[in-house]
């Protein structure tokens, strides 16, 4: 699988292919403010970046602009503020279309996130297209943010709701999966990576394998966005779903992608202002494209922030992002499997920055808070992923996620820290 889309554009402010170096990762970090600063006397080591990333101060910077100079509403002024704000809005549509290779603007739906790009599909093309005895598939790994949409749905239409298993080493289980198609489901709604595992799904068969069992696709892309550039064309899923925070963006936006077809032909979801073409009290009639699932006055801050985040990671080398998440992560493996009292859980072989484990027989809330305490910020619990946790016959884990401005000599104090942390507890 294709982790970078080589054929956009690439910066070419850092070296093609190696992993960053000293110099370019602190010139890197520079740009996150947040990253600047210590926490309980401590300089911060950020590790929960599959919670929300920071933000580089571009898109800070987007969103104070807006703020200070173009603050307005989109699409209806008459006036200058709303032209900069509608412009701005709308280029941020046409930037991420880009990046993720999507045939055209008009096929990026803004939403507030993830979730909700999730539930914008499960109540419209979902309530539309299922009835009884339907089928959905999804996987034992789903954050719970593509699990209840479809249990939500299930209730509503009597479709059900069968789960793809997940190995040990958290791996889908390729063999029932071709099994459960042979049932021709309606969907296959799976994550792009596991937010619980790190595990990489291979999206791309997945979907291959779907489509030839008569199955639309949707993939949720939340954790696999901040790792490389998604291309949706190549991965040819219906639906993708991902939220702007975990890609260096605002948090309160997101978006959905969808093929014309099918956003064509779903009913809409909320009703309001801006998704309609013309409202009478014997019959309203919908707008077009994407503005019919735009109800309402949107994120337009969140928007043109998202759109910054873009137009910012369009400008760095992606790849050696990618080559150092890689190593930071094997770095990481390698110590963990070193240190007496560790337990991996997630042992895919296919992985993005994600490690997550157990310390001996410690709660990992313990040992989130003596992390804290050291400077150190990680998730601890079931990461909104209770199936998976149930199935390890855990109550969760503490999780360390990586992202490209994170360094070794961070992975070496956490390790530092955990040792301190066995010590106390
Ligand atoms: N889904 C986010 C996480 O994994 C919040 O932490």
């Amino acid at each position: 699988m294709a982790r970078v889309d080589t054929s956009t554009s690439m910066g070419t402010n850092l070296s093609a292919s190696a992993p960053l170096d000293e110099s370019e990762l602190n010139a890197l970090r520079e740009q996150f403010p947040t990253l600047q600063q210590s926490v309980h006397g401590k300089p911060l080591i950020y590790f929960d970046n599959a919670a929300t990333t920071q933000k580089p101060r571009a898109v800070i910077d987007a969103l104070q602009q807006y703020y200070c100079n173009d603050n307005s509403n989109v699409h209806r002024g008459a006036h200058l503020l709303a032209d900069r704000a509608t412009q701005g809005f709308e280029e941020a549509r046409i930037a991420l279309a880009k990046y993720l290779n999507a045939e055209a603007a008009e096929q990026i739906i803004w939403t507030r996130g993830t979730t909700e790009s999730i539930n914008l599909v499960a109540q419209t093309w979902g309530r539309s297209q299922l009835s009884k005895g339907d089928e959905i598939l999804v996987s034992a790994m789903e954050h719970h943010a593509n699990i209840v949409p479809w249990q939500l749905l299930c209730e509503a239409t009597g479709a059900l709701l069968k789960v793809i298993p997940v190995s040990g080493d958290g791996e889908l289980d390729l063999e029932v999966y071709a099994n459960l198609l042979t049932r021709r489901p309606k969907l296959v709604a799976i994550t792009h990576v596991s937010n619980a595992l790190g595990t990489i799904n291979p999206v791309k068969q997945l979907t291959e394998q779907a489509h030839a069992a008569g199955a639309t696709v949707l993939i949720d892309g939340a954790q696999a966005m901040p790792h490389w550039q998604v291309d949706v064309q190549d991965i040819g899923c219906d639906f993708y779903a991902f939220s702007g925070h975990k890609m260096f963006g605002p948090t309160g936006i997101g978006a959905l992608y969808g093929k014309r077809r099918l956003l064509e032909a779903m009913p809409p979801w909320h009703g309001g202002g801006e998704m309609i073409a013309r409202v009478s009290f014997e019959k309203t009639t919908y707008n077009e494209l994407p503005y019919k699932f735009e109800a309402g006055t949107p994120h337009i801050a969140g928007v043109i922030g998202l759109g910054a985040a873009v137009q910012w990671l369009n400008a760095q080398n992606r790849e050696a992002f990618c080559r150092h998440e890689d190593s930071l992560l094997a770095y990481a493996h390698a110590q963990a499997d070193d240190f007496k009292g560790i337990t991996r859980i997630g042992r895919a072989r296919h992985k993005a920055g994600v490690l997550s484990f157990l310390l001996n027989q410690s709660h990992p809330q313990d040992v989130g808070t003596l992390l804290d305490q050291q400077g150190i910020a990680v998730r601890t619990g079931h990461h909104c992923a209770m199936p998976i946790m149930d199935q390890y016959r855990i109550p969760g884990t503490v999780r360390a996620s990586f992202a490209f401005y994170n360094t070794h000599q961070e992975v070496d104090a956490l390790f530092r820290a955990l040792h301190k942390v066995v010590s106390f507890l």
